[in-house]
């Protein structure tokens, strides 16, 4: 790369303060992050890298008197790796922010954010920017608790840590309108077909139709009854998301109230939310974290921040239990085969002390497609079904019933079809869903 490059405001003469070589970047020393960019002619990407490290640490759009050599030397962010796709105007670009540009211990996800996906991505000679991937020093990861309970710690609250099959939850269907009563007879169906979860769906609270206190109350009287009959705790979660100043005391009522779980969108709360919930000693229930509205960000290839990302900051935040998408679900397409395993490894690989989290597959899933669900995102999932347990032709139990005997029949390696023929519930939903995602499409679509 040129070193002529002029990069704003601090020592034009010397653009070298905002560029290094991967040799002289310490990942214990740095958070580095990675980007796509797409950027007007004739800038090419490691110019635009130059301003965006410029921008995003000491720079501006012009020289300052008030910077001096300290600045300079240590808190400058530098571009140091980048590869152009077709021609030099847009590809992939890693910056490095030194750890001492960032304020985690006071400034948290706040702070996080508006370095790493600031000011920058507004600028006019680049066209479009998505920050893709994000590499943490061991002291910032370490100043996050992440979840309480994650993937082992639900299995013991479950009781499957030995079979370590996959868990099965229900969601609140319709999305809104049941009443407190019909809601607490309907999950208790799903109880009595041997769900290990139910949920709100994401835009219920506390609506005039459904108070939110009696129906956390109804819900948790139904479901102990149900357990003196089966033996079986379903752990419940209320939604939670709400704004800043008043989630803790909301989720103090919630549990009160009887919740075993609560239910946090953080892409409408905020990572802060999630992790004030997370981090308070007093909330001893797992946490289910709901992303309705990422696509929002995440959607567009070329601009944004990739779901990897999103979900790596909601671990970091405390998700006990994450959506990550579906195969052949009613949200997105092919490009899910390749988002979900990188997203998957995001949240349950080696974090420093950061527990892995349970993955969620949700949004249009029936027992037809659970195969596929689980050969992408493997056996620690919870197949969340709204649809696809209320809408069986027989009913909630009976939706719930069909859900449990796919499982079995994974874990059995037994195929569906056959296992159906002894499960009356499970054959009733293949035939009522049908070949609705074809098995066939969706393996051909899965990278080997
Ligand atoms: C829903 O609310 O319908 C979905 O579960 C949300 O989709 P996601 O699980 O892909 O975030
Ligand atoms: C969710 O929030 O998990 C979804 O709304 C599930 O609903 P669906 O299974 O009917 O898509
Ligand atoms: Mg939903």
């Amino acid at each position: 790369m040129k070193s002529t490059q002029r990069a704003p405001s601090i020592r034009h003469d010397q653009a070298d303060v905002f560029t290094s070589t991967p040799d002289r970047i310490d990942p214990d020393k740095n958070v580095i992050a990675t980007y796509y960019i797409d950027v007007v002619e004739p800038l090419t990407i490691d110019e635009a890298g130059v301003t965006i490290a410029a921008e995003q640490s000491v720079g501006t759009w012009t020289d300052v008197g008030t910077t001096n050599q300290w600045i300079a030397d240590n808190l400058a962010a530098k571009v140091f790796e980048w590869r152009y796709d077709d021609g030099k105007h847009s590809g992939i670009l890693k910056v490095a922010y030194p750890i001492l540009l960032i304020d985690y211990e006071t400034g948290g996800f706040p702070n996080l954010l508006a370095i790493l996906a600031g000011n920058f991505m507004g600028f006019t000679p680049i066209q479009s920017s998505k920050l893709l991937d994000v590499s943490l020093p061991k002291d910032i990861i370490r100043s996050f608790s992440g979840p309480k309970f994650g993937i082992d710690g639900l299995r013991v609250l479950i009781g499957t840590s030995q079979d370590r099959r996959p868990h099965l939850g229900a969601t609140a269907k319709p999305k809104v309108g049941l009443t407190a009563d019909e809601l607490s007879q309907a999950f208790a169906e799903a109880a009595m077909g041997g769900i290990d979860t139910c949920k709100d769906d994401e835009t219920m609270l506390n609506q005039k139709f459904s108070p939110l206190l009696e129906r956390v109350s109804k819900v948790t009287e139904a479901l102990d009854r149900v357990k003196s009959q089966t033996g079986k705790q379903v752990i419940y979660f209320p939604q939670v998301t709400t704004e800043a100043h008043k989630i803790l005391d909301l989720a103090e009522k919630l549990l009160s109230h009887g919740a075993n779980g609560l239910m946090v969108n953080f892409m409408a709360a905020g990572f802060s939310a999630l992790r004030a919930l997370s981090e308070d000693p007093s909330i001893k229930v797992p946490l289910h974290a709901h992303r309705a509205g990422h696509a929002a960000i995440t959607r567009n290839p070329k601009h944004g921040i990739s779901v990897k990302v999103i979900s790596l900051f909601a671990r970091l935040a405390g998700a006990d239990l994450l959506h990550v998408g579906t195969a052949r679900g009613k949200l997105g397409g092919k490009e899910k085969f390749a988002e979900i395993p990188e997203t998957v490894a995001a949240i349950k690989g080696p974090l420093e002390h950061v527990k892995p989290v349970f993955p969620v597959a949700s949004g249009g899933l029936h027992p037809g497609i659970f195969p596929q669900n689980v050969e992408l995102i493997g056996k620690d999932v919870q197949l969340q079904l709204g649809g696809g347990i209320h809408g069986h032709p027989w009913g909630t139990r009976s939706g719930a019933l069909a859900g449990r005997q796919a499982i079995d029949a994974i874990m059995q390696n037994v195929p569906l079809e056959e296992y159906a023929r002894g499960h009356k519930e499970l054959k009733v939903a293949l035939e009522h869903w049908g070949e609705q995602y074809a098995k066939a499409d969706v393996f051909t679509a899965v990278p080997d």
